[in-house]
């Protein structure tokens, strides 16, 4: 028998939607197209409020947002599944929308890009579901799942998975030549003065674990999620509050110099159970708006 993954879709804080799901690809499935009709309403909210009458525009678009209910008045998610009318409406219930591609509990997800978000400090955490809201980060899913979510929720989020600590998997074997992974280590550990690139560890900690409140770890992400972000940040995909000093380590770093960080911080063991430092050790090299000092 399959297991049954039942979620409230935490869209809103006021207003949870059930439904239930075979397996985390099920879900995946369900939310996006959900989330898909959620953010029609929302387009058509936005046009609406442009014009006069916005008021009135807003109180449909809202009832828009809910699926179309068959003739028994049960959304057709329901039918399918009468076991979602008895979930619990807990937080933990609701987020477990959240580890369908993040993995339970938060501990990453399975297909090598969904990054792990438990444990990471909680000022990091809603940093970035508030830079997903206010498109500071570019990932479509991770917008929708945060649009009209209000600051105080996203913090009670972002808390909720900064306390949860599942495992970590195992560290998967890196194909990198000795080289490549050499120079990895030296910019994580070192630095390099030539190019002006201060050493990672002075910011992510000693043991790469982050510092609370908001300098997330580097250890436990998937090679291919960590070079993306240095991707996002050239492009300006990415932005921290100003200055982002991320911007400015990604300016100074070639193409071969992220692939080399990226490639060696995937293959490192976490270390001291991969909690964050209670605060930073020194001044940061260079002034992070997201870390005030
Ligand atoms: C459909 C899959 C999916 C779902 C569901 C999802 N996320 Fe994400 N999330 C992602 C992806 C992919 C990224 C990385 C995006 C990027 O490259 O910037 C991400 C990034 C994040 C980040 C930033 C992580 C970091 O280290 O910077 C946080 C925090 C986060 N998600 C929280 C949540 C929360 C909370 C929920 C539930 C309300 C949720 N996510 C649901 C796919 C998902
Ligand atoms: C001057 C301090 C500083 C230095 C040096 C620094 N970082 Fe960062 N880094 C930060 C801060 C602050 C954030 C959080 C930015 C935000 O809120 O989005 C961050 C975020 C990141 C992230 C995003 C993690 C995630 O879960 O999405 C990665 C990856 C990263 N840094 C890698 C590196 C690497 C690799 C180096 C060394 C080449 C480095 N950083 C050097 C301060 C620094």
């Amino acid at each position: 028998m399959r297991d049954v993954l039942c979620v409230v879709w935490p869209h809103n804080e006021h207003r949870p939607k059930n439904f239930c799901c075979a397996s985390a690809q099920d879900c995946e499935f369900r939310l996006k197209s959900y989330r898909s009709r959620f953010f029609a309403g929302f387009r058509q909210r936005r046009r609406a409020a442009a014009l006069p009458g916005a008021v009135l525009a807003v109180a449909v678009g809202l009832a828009g947002f809910m699926p179309p209910a068959d003739a028994q008045g049960q959304s057709p998610v329901q039918a399918t599944a009468p076991r979602a009318a008895q979930v619990e409406d807990t937080l933990a219930q609701r987020l477990a929308a959240c580890t369908a591609c993040h993995g339970k509990q938060g501990r990453a997800g399975s297909d090598g890009y969904y990054p792990r978000i438990a444990g990471k400090p909680a000022g990091y955490l809603y940093n970035q579901l508030v830079n997903f809201r206010e498109g500071r980060r570019q990932y479509p899913l991770m917008i929708y799942m945060v649009a009209h979510q209000s600051d105080a929720y996203l913090r009670e989020i972002a808390t909720y998975f900064s306390d949860q600590h599942p495992p970590y998997a195992a560290v998967q074997p890196v194909l990198a030549a000795p080289a490549v992974l050499e120079r990895g280590r030296v910019l994580v550990q070192d630095g390099d003065l030539a190019k002006q690139v201060p050493a990672c560890i002075a910011c992510h900690g000693t043991s790469l674990t982050g510092v609370a409140p908001s300098i997330p770890g580097l250890l436990g992400l998937p090679r291919d999620y960590v070079s993306a972000q240095f991707g996002a940040w050239r492009t300006g995909a990415r932005q921290a509050a100003a200055p982002d000093c991320m911007a400015q380590v990604t300016q100074r770093l070639s193409v071969d110099d992220i692939s080399a960080v990226s490639a060696w911080l995937a293959a490192q063991p976490i270390a001291a159970g991969g909690a964050p430092m209670a605060a930073a050790t020194g001044k940061l090299p260079l002034a992070c708006g997201s870390f005030r000092q």
